[in-house]
């Protein structure tokens, strides 16, 4: 656990920025160029008390979904001026406690469009035809014969594809279900689309109950906020189809992770597959021992040219704004000038 200080660039008048996690060394090279970097080169799991030490004297941070970022923080760390992140979700930064203190918040978003809909797309596919299920079968040795019910799942193509957040991922997403696998398309989000957006892609916005009652196969990816905490309860999963599925590539505090569990077990929904829980990196028991639960650790975004790309829009923001541009990508832009 060491934090290393760049050797080469100590000039004094040089912005000083800490990178909370090991990034891609092609960025840290361009950011190099232009700031003071200090380094968690072997990608230590700091706690919240050692990243408030790490940042002492340092006026930008990139950091990443996992870091937090809150009020208590900003007061330990006077001279932060500036969090630039790798990510599009920024559920883990208070916006409003660096807002009133003047501190620059800028995410990543676009770079990881596509990339987060695949898997989301993946995922929906896997828990839908049961592979994560059947796969484990086959590795423990139990397959001894081919039978006509062996492992039968959902349907994908031409089953409606339905989902909540309609934001870039989003429509991503229904591409894929649209264009390639003939899914009618329904969607919730706070706006329905403008109609040059949905109609190429026969997205038709419905109510929130009607999303949860329609679906084929839900797919969430709307941005976590804590009015949406657990928007998939008890109640809206009762909504849903006995042969549904609901995919979560949002954030884990999207969705009730024990009633899921309940409805799984009881088979009240047929599958689920999460890339994010509530509190990863822990992952409740109840969706451990569903075997109809497909899970993976966070991994939306996580091919290399894709994170290279979140790495590098942030080194952007940091660049420009160490040098008195505006970033390209501000959450708060009216902390900006
Ligand atoms: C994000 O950027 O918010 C993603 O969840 C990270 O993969």
């Amino acid at each position: 656990m060491t934090l290393l200080r760049d050797p080469g660039a100590a000039a004094p008048q040089r912005r000083r920025v800490l990178v909370t996690r090991a990034i891609d060394p092609a960025v840290i090279e361009v950011l190099r160029a232009h700031v003071e970097l200090s380094l968690n080169s072997d990608d230590a799991d700091w706690s919240q008390l050692e990243l408030i030490e790490r940042l002492q004297g340092h006026w930008g941070a990139l950091v990443t979904v996992g870091e937090r970022i809150d009020a208590a923080l900003l007061d330990a760390c006077p001279e932060l001026r500036a969090v630039c992140s790798l990510g599009v979700g920024v559920n883990n930064i208070d916006i409003a406690a660096c807002t009133a203190r003047g501190v620059v918040v800028t995410n990543a978003p676009d770079v990881l469009t596509e990339t987060t809909a695949d898997l989301g797309f993946a995922l929906m596919m896997a828990a839908a035809r049961r592979v994560g299920e059947s796969e484990r079968f086959l590795r423990q040795g139990a397959w001894t014969r081919w039978s006509c019910d062996f492992f039968t799942g959902m349907e994908v193509h031409g089953a409606t594809l339905g989902i909540l957040g309609m934001g870039r991922i989003g429509q991503a997403v229904a591409r894929r279900g649209a264009l390639g696998f003939g899914m009618p398309v329904i969607y919730h989000n706070r706006n329905p689309l403008p109609a040059e957006m949905a109609e190429p892609l026969g997205a038709r916005w419905v109510s929130f109950d009607a999303l949860m009652q329609e679906a084929d196969h839900l797919v969430i990816v709307l941005p976590y906020s804590a009015n949406v905490h657990h928007i998939v309860d008890a109640r809206a999963l009762g909504l849903m189809k006995p042969s549904a599925t609901l995919t979560n590539v949002g954030r884990g505090g999207l969705v009730d992770e024990l009633a899921l569990a309940d409805a799984l077990g009881a088979g009240r929904l047929a599958a689920a597959a999460l890339d994010v829980f509530e509190h990863e990196p822990a992952v409740p028991q109840a969706l451990l021992d569903r075997p109809n639960a497909v899970l993976t650790p966070h991994i939306g975004s996580a091919t290399r040219t894709t994170r290279r790309a979140m790495a590098r829009l942030a080194a952007d923001n940091l660049i420009a704004l160490a040098g008195g541009s505006d970033p390209l990508t501000a959450v708060n832009p009216q902390v900006l000038g």
